[in-house]
């Protein structure tokens, strides 16, 4: 246990203003929801409530829908230099409001503080900069074919990384010279429609980007009007099976990156420190709501017992607590849903007979929280072994040989992401070969960088976002 207490260190929220209704974003404009419904957004950590989101409905789609194809036929036509320019401003203004946009981050999603205004938004602005620059050099990225946009983008995204999601989604798109409409989660809309704000900021042409907020039902509107073009969604397997189904035979492009169930896999020969740090990094980074988290520890067996009791010290120096404090490690759970949906799986764990290890920590009387959490004695049948948890839960597996890894690593019907550690460059090259999966990182984890294309293998989904490979969903090649 550290000696030393840290004292609190929040950070100030004046930067931000929320309302207390807001509109959609339509046309260019904040408008009125035409369903007439609201819902509330709450701060996680705190229970309280931020602010009244319309809830839009069939109309509100229709009415986006229109918007973006209104806009769809000039944005198209203008210089793609010209286009490069908006974005450019776009990432410029997401510099200058980093603060203000990392606050609210964090007031509405509950990760720490460190981590929106260190990475989410950081990497958001370079999402900009770096399709920015490819807005113009399209015939490099596609030699000797013509690349023309599909038309109008119906983007949803999840709650994790909700303004890095926009980024990932609006970036390319807008690039290529489409129009969109993105539907941010639920539980996260505030920074998406504070983004609405910096395309006003921009000077962006009216319609190009329109936001509508809304849950579940909404989303399966706005995907399955027959003014869009093509579909880009990020989130649970579940709905990601299902909209792949509705969109059958629509004609309809489709874009799809959903869950992951990484194994990061440590060999005896890595330097244990390091790797102790990257597992902290790869499962707790963000409470564990990642879709490319290390969930699954598969460690070589002579170094288990040592690498699980390094990790078990490292875990009771972890600070669990308010987001917005500049030393907080661990921040709030998302939502009474995903704690629920975390309790849940962890209950199941205790109960096939894995053992459980919690770093002892005090949780905050308000909000949803939940401790640093590590699995011993998983078997492979484990449904801990098997099932996204998407929480700050880790569940330790052994082998002894690199086959036994890869075997290990692959036995899961998802393939989004993997990590290795060991001392030995050819044992790396011979790994990333062999695991299925999306992107492998060898002696880091959860790192990302915008010109690196980032995406999965079976029920992971299929498309790629970053990087040239992320300009392909699209443009139609011709
Ligand atoms: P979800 O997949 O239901 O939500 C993601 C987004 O899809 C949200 O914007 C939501 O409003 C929208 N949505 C929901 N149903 C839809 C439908 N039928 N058609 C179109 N859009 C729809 O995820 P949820 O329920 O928030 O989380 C459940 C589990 O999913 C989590 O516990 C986690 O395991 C996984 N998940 C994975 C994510 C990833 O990035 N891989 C992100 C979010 C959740
Ligand atoms: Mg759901």
């Amino acid at each position: 246990m550290p000696r030393w207490d840290y004292a609190p260190a929040p950070e100030a929220t004046d930067i931000v203003t929320v309302k207390d209704t807001y509109g959609l974003f339509i046309g260019g404009e904040e408008v009125e929801p035409l369903s007439g419904d609201y819902f509330k957004t709450i701060n996680p950590a705190t229970e309280e409530v931020l602010a009244a989101i319309p809830e839009a409905g069939l109309e509100d789609i229709e009415a986006a829908v229109a918007a973006a194809r209104k806009a769809a036929g000039t944005w198209a036509a203008i210089a793609p230099a010209d286009r490069a320019k908006y974005l450019f401003r776009i990432a410029r203004a997401m510099q200058e409001r980093q603060r203000e946009l990392a606050v609210l981050e964090t007031m509405n999603g509950g990760k720490p503080i460190k981590e929106s205004r260190d990475i989410d938004v950081p990497l958001a602005g370079a999402h900009f900069f770096y399709y920015a620059g490819w807005a113009d050099k399209l015939e490099f990225a596609f030699p000797g074919r013509n690349a023309e946009p599909l038309g109008v983008c119906a983007q949803v995204i999840p709650w994790n990384f909700p303004l890095l999601m926009l980024a990932w989604k609006i970036a390319p798109a807008l690039a290529t010279g489409n129009t969109v409409v993105l539907k941010p989660a639920e539980t996260t809309p505030l920074t998406a429609l504070l983004f609405a704000q910096i395309c006003h900021q921009a000077g962006l042409p009216a319609g190009v980007v329109n936001i509508v907020t809304g849950a579940g039902e909404t989303g399966a509107a706005l995907v399955n009007h027959p003014g869009v073009d093509k579909v880009a969604f990020t989130g649970s397997t579940e709905v990601g099976k299902q909209i792949q189904r509705s969109l059958a035979g629509s004609g309809k492009h489709l874009s799809l990156e959903l869950g992951g169930k990484a194994a990061n896999i440590v060999f005896a020969d890595a330097p244990l420190d390091q790797a102790v740090e990257g597992i902290v990094n790869g499962i707790f980074f963000n409470q564990g709501h990642v879709c490319c988290a290390g969930s699954r520890l598969l460690l070589q067996e002579s170094i288990a017992t040592r690498v699980v009791s390094k990790l078990k010290r490292r875990l009771s120096t972890l600070r669990l607590g308010d987001p917005l404090d500049k030393n907080t490690d661990i921040g709030a759970i998302n939502s009474r849903a995903q704690l629920d949906k975390i309790k849940e799986l962890v209950g199941v764990g205790v109960d096939e007979g894995a053992e459980l290890y919690q770093a002892p920590c005090e949780l905050p009387e308000h909000g949803f929280w939940f401790p640093p959490t590590v699995f011993t004695g998983v078997s492979q049948s484990h449904r801990i072994a098997q099932e996204e948890i998407f929480g700050p839960v880790l569940s330790v597996l052994t082998f002894r040989t690199e086959d036994e890894a890869v075997e290990k690593a692959n036995n899961t019907p998802y393939g989004l992401s993997a990590g290795v550690w060991t001392d030995k460059g050819s044992r790396i090259l011979w790994m990333a070969d062999r695991l299925k999966a999306g992107v492998v990182w060898a002696n880091t984890f959860n790192r990302f960088d915008p010109a690196s294309p980032f995406g999965g293998f079976k029920e992971s989904g299929f498309g790629r976002e970053g990087g040239r490979h992320g300009l392909e969903p699209y443009v139609r090649l011709t």
